[in-house]
């Protein structure tokens, strides 16, 4: 869908929002709210969160330089808990109403600076963003139905006052719009079923990803990933018939001083290997390589995108299967950086192909380092569906993406990276084995495991395990992969 920035309204149907108990929509005088505020009235409604109705005004006079047909108005609930994320919610079902109601643009006039707490710039960023992700359907592998939904086409935000609009706030739309683009194509891989979606075939998507001098893509192959000596990545795609991969891509913009890594696990199904899934627990495992879709659905976004820094996306991807050569308990496997780890359960294997791509993410003697990974159920367990769990060195960092979250709307709580869990990881035979304590602390554990393998990096790892996929839908995060936590982390990097 097609995002417009204008100063004044031209179509028929222009939506306006309002506050619970508020005598006027936003942007309006009380002489011209006061009516329509009446007439919605009618239709019961006050201003409370999620109230919509659409109405026809009669003879409303001009608002934002046009007479509507049609108001569609939005409540916004109490002003005092209003936030960025309320606002993409509204804006969410805003455009799946005025979509059901066969309308194809429709004019928005924006909360004014005074009547909100968050800049111009957050508003407009959040309704690009609730836009384009909410029409997201994954219908790849679905017959086309007799009557395809009809979506909105364009939404023009117009802004309360002329001065607003200038050529940041239009690159602004631009860049969202194509990060938006990479949240749509990290959720792609994400829904895309295992069968398909192999490492190989990833691989093959990823290269379509280069731009000559700007962003190249290395796909190193089983015979390179022996050579350079990744027994992680090797050990866990021993059991299956699919070979491993493992991606390199980079953008270096020639100003730019500091380098970032980012690394994403991406295991194309996790069956457990030997230690298989029951019941259940099976279900969902082909999202199991969504930190990966995320790095990868970054760099889709870095094509257009300017950021004041050089990133490498690293992303080792494999299947967990239980083929006669599967990796079996108790075997010992060498890591990149020479570490030996001693596998005590195979199911534990998103940490063992991490701990190769970040021995190699810090040899390129980053900045930052940054890992994301559906690593735990612990984490779900511990921090639920809705919040990613945050744990490493990088203390600033991790205040700033929770920071961040509150306004991209993608949540992080963090976790200690405990000292005294680590002699769990001891092992009679290896330098550390793969699960510490059984049923206990299961995320830190895994933290304090990454650490081995980032040297004195500074570092963060995001546990995306209950985050990267919702199963019901919720407004903009429609059912399936959801892209997190992509948005946020251009929000960091803009800033780095
Ligand atoms: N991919 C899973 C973690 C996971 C679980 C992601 C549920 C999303 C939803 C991971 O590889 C795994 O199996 N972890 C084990 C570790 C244990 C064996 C130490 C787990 O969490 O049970
Ligand atoms: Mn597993
Ligand atoms: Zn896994």
């Amino acid at each position: 869908m097609k995002i417009e920035l204008t100063s004044k309204a031209t179509r028929g149907d222009i939506a306006l929002f309002a506050y619970e108990g508020a005598s006027a929509p936003l942007g309006l005088t009380p002489a011209q709210g006061k009516a329509l505020m009446a007439l919605a009235a009618e239709d019961g409604f006050s201003g409370k969160d999620k109230e919509l109705v659409v109405i026809r005004p009669g003879a409303p006079g001009e608002i934002a330089g046009t007479v509507p047909q049609r108001v569609f108005l939005v409540g916004l609930g109490p002003k005092k808990s209003f936030t960025a994320e309320t606002l993409r919610q509204r804006i969410a079902a805003l455009v799946k109403h005025a979509g059901s109601l066969k309308k194809t643009g429709l004019d928005l006039l924006l909360p004014g600076p005074k009547d909100i707490r968050f800049g111009t710039d957050v508003a407009v960023q959040a309704v690009t963003e609730a836009a384009q992700l909410v029409s997201y359907q994954f219908l790849k592998y679905k017959a086309a139905p007799k009557e395809p939904t009809k979506e909105l086409e364009i939404l023009t935000i117009v802004l309360p006052e002329r001065r607003l609009l200038n050529d940041k706030l239009k690159r602004l739309v631009a860049d969202t719009e194509a990060a938006c683009a990479g949240v749509r194509y990290s959720r792609n891989l994400t829904n895309e079923p295992a069968n398909v979606k192999t490492p190989e075939q990833i691989g093959e998507w990823a290269r379509e990803l280069a731009v000559p001098g700007r962003i190249t893509v290395k796909v190193h192959h089983k015979p390179e990933i022996e050579k350079m000596g990744m027994g992680g990545l090797l050990s866990v795609a021993a059991g299956s018939d699919q070979p491993p991969v493992f991606l390199h891509l980079s953008y270096e913009p020639k100003a730019a001083k500091k380098t970032i890594v980012l690394v994403g696990k991406g295991l194309t199904f996790d069956s457990g290997g030997l230690n298989i899934k029951t019941g259940t627990f099976m279900n969902n495992m082909k999202d199991d390589m969504s930190g990966g879709a995320a790095v990868l659905g970054f760099f889709h976004a870095l094509r257009t995108v300017n950021l004041p820094v050089k990133v490498h996306g690293l992303v080792p991807l494999t299947e967990n299967m239980s083929g006669g050569k599967a990796m079996k308990v108790g075997d010992v496997l060498k890591a990149h950086n020479g570490k030996t780890i001693e596998v005590l359960n195979t199911d534990a294997e998103g940490r063992l192909i991490l701990a190769d791509a970040l021995a190699f993410g810090a040899a390129l003697k980053p900045d930052l380092m940054i890992d994301m990974a559906t690593l735990t159920g612990a984490c779900v367990v511990a921090l639920g569906p809705q919040v990613t769990g945050a744990l490493g060195t990088a203390q600033k960092v991790i205040d700033k993406l929770i920071e961040l979250g509150k306004s991209t709307g993608e949540s992080f709580w963090q976790l200690p990276l405990y000292e005294s869990y680590r002699e769990w990881g001891k092992s009679k035979v290896a330098d550390i084995n793969n699960i510490g304590k059984p049923g206990q602390g299961g995320t830190i554990f895994a933290g304090l495991f990454l650490q081995e393998f980032v040297g004195d990096t500074p570092w963060v790892h995001l546990d995306i395990a209950g985050t990267a996929l919702t199963e019901d839908e919720k407004g903009y995060l429609t059912a399936g992969g959801t892209g997190v936590p992509i948005r946020t982390l251009f929000a960091l990097l803009k800033g780095f």
